[in-house]
Order: C-alpha cells, then structure tokens, then sequence
C-alpha cells in the first residue's frame, strides 16, 4: 500500500453509505475553522460605472458624438436633424411600416392632444423597447450561430439606454397620472410582445417601423418647442439628470433639452433606416461600409 492508514484522505464506508464518501482532512492543516481563520472573506464590490446614470463623473454613452463634450444653448441649435428627412416606401413592408405608425399616430394624437411632456413620457416608454429586443434577439442569435454579431448588439443596448434617459429626464418634469400609467402597463405588455415576434420574424420591417417612429418623435419634439417659444409651456431649468447626461451648461433650460433629445431621436432614425436598408441588401456586418441614402 502506497499511503499509510493516516494519510489516506478518503475512506469509502459500508453499502449505507455508499453515495456519501467521507472526507478525511488532516485536522492539524485543513479543519474548516483553520480556513475561515486564513482567508478573509472576499468582497467584490459592483463597480461604480455600473449606476453611472446616477454619478456625476461617470457618463454614460452618448448616442451622439456632439455631447461628449459641453454644449451651449447656440451649440443645440446647430444639431444637425434634419427635418424634412422622410424616407419613401419603397416596397410593401415599408408601406406596412409607415401605416402602422400613422396609425398610431392618431391614436397619440387623440388622446394627448397638445399635452406635449405627458406625449413624450409616453412615446418614451414604448421608444425604449424595440432596441432591447431586437438586442436581445440578436445576443440570442450570436450566442446560437457562435459568431460575431456585427457590432448591433451594443448599438441597439445603446439605443434602449438613450430612450430610458429620455423618459428619465421628462419624470423630472411631470407627474403622469393614474390612468396614463395603466396605459403605459398595457401598452408596454402588447407592443413588447409584438415587437419580439416582428422582430423575429420580418427584422427588416421592425427597423423600418423604428425609422418611421422616430420621424414621428422628431414632428412631436418640434411641436414641443414651439409650445416652448410660444409661451404655453415654461422653459423652467434644465434637471440635473439631464445636464449631466448630456453634458449641457449648468444654466441649461427645458428647451435645450429638447433641442438634445430631438437630436439623439434624429439619429435614432437614421440608424434604424439603414439598418433596414442593411438587412435588405445583405450587408449586416457593421465593420462594413455602407452607402445610406
Ligand atoms: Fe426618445
Ligand atoms: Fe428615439
């Protein structure tokens, strides 16, 4: 025999205990009170980027370049949006895509009306689905494929994170009441649903769709500030979510706001377009260059 009788570790024992093998440890070396007494209980504490959207000094990404570094009123209102950028349908899926947004449209308009922040509270809370499913369909699929996902996952998580900011910032300012949150619930439950098994099924339409939703989220921001320089709505301080997250000067008003988030829907738009346009002609891979029009 190779190991004396007090240095074998394991001993099996009689047929009642067979699936039970007892363990055997030196007492002197590896008694459990002699480890817990040697190694210090190890705390790996959540790193702070992980709430950064709370911190100050850490920043979540922008969307846009422009706001990696501060804006002022006069740079706001150069953001480039372009207003009258409507993409034509040019199949029937699109035609689909645009009709079911104008179509939600009226709805919107008929319940909101001219309720211009409790329009956007809303729109917010459906604009932030659709990235994270298509991102989530797509993480699936990488994870499925086992291959590279063409640089859309982080993209679309981005997207999402960007409209959840914006809802964010507009609680700052409003108070939806019981009734719309019970909408939001609702709706929430019927377009998640419907957004993943669109995406699933025709991913082309559902960026068309985005596209189109966000054209409509640029008419209502527009509509926004007119109310704003007409007098209708107040153009209180900017909130303090805001500023830091978009990095706007410290005396930064509600209407340089708008001025952001319509930029960030404006390239929200053209993303989602061309991610169309991508799936359409068969150049997905991201890293690959690709003519939008
Ligand atoms: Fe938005
Ligand atoms: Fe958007």
């Amino acid at each position: 025999m190779l190991l004396s009788k007090s240095t074998r570790l394991i001993r099996f024992q009689p047929i009642s205990s067979l699936f039970l093998p007892r363990v055997q440890l030196p007492p002197s070396v590896f008694s459990p009170s002699s480890i817990q007494a040697s190694i210090p209980p190890i705390v790996v504490p959540v790193p702070t980027r992980a709430y950064s959207s709370l911190h100050k000094d850490r920043k979540l990404e922008p969307v846009r370049d422009e706001f990696t570094k501060t804006s002022s009123s006069a740079d706001l209102e150069k953001l480039a949006y372009g207003p009258d950028s409507h993409r034509n349908p040019e199949n029937l899926s699109d035609a689909i895509a645009l009709k079911t947004v104008k179509s939600l449209r009226v709805i919107a308009d008929t319940f909101f009306q001219k309720r211009y922040i409790h329009r956007a509270v809303m729109l917010e809370t459906v604009a932030a689905v659709p990235g994270m499913v298509a991102g989530l369909v797509r993480h699936l699929r990488s994870l499925r494929k086992m291959q590279h996902d063409g640089g859309w996952i982080h993209h679309l998580l981005l997207e999402a994170e960007n409209e959840r900011m914006h809802l964010l910032t507009w609680m700052k300012i409003c108070e939806p009441k019981w009734y719309e949150r019970l909408l939001v619930t609702a709706v929430q439950g019927i377009f998640y649903n419907a957004y993943f098994v669109a995406y699933l099924l025709f991913p082309k339409t559902a960026h068309r769709m985005v596209g189109y939703l966000e054209e409509e989220a640029i008419v209502s921001y527009t509509a926004f500030l007119s109310e704003i320089d007409n007098g209708n709505i107040k153009n209180g301080p900017a909130p303090k979510i805001a500023i830091n997250y978009w990095n706007l000067s410290e005396d930064a008003k509600l209407r340089d706001v708008v001025l952001a988030v319509r930029a960030d829907e404006a390239a929200h738009r053209d993303a989602n377009h061309e991610f169309a346009d991508r799936i359409l002609n068969k150049v997905q891979d991201l890293r690959k260059p690709y003519e939008t029009k």
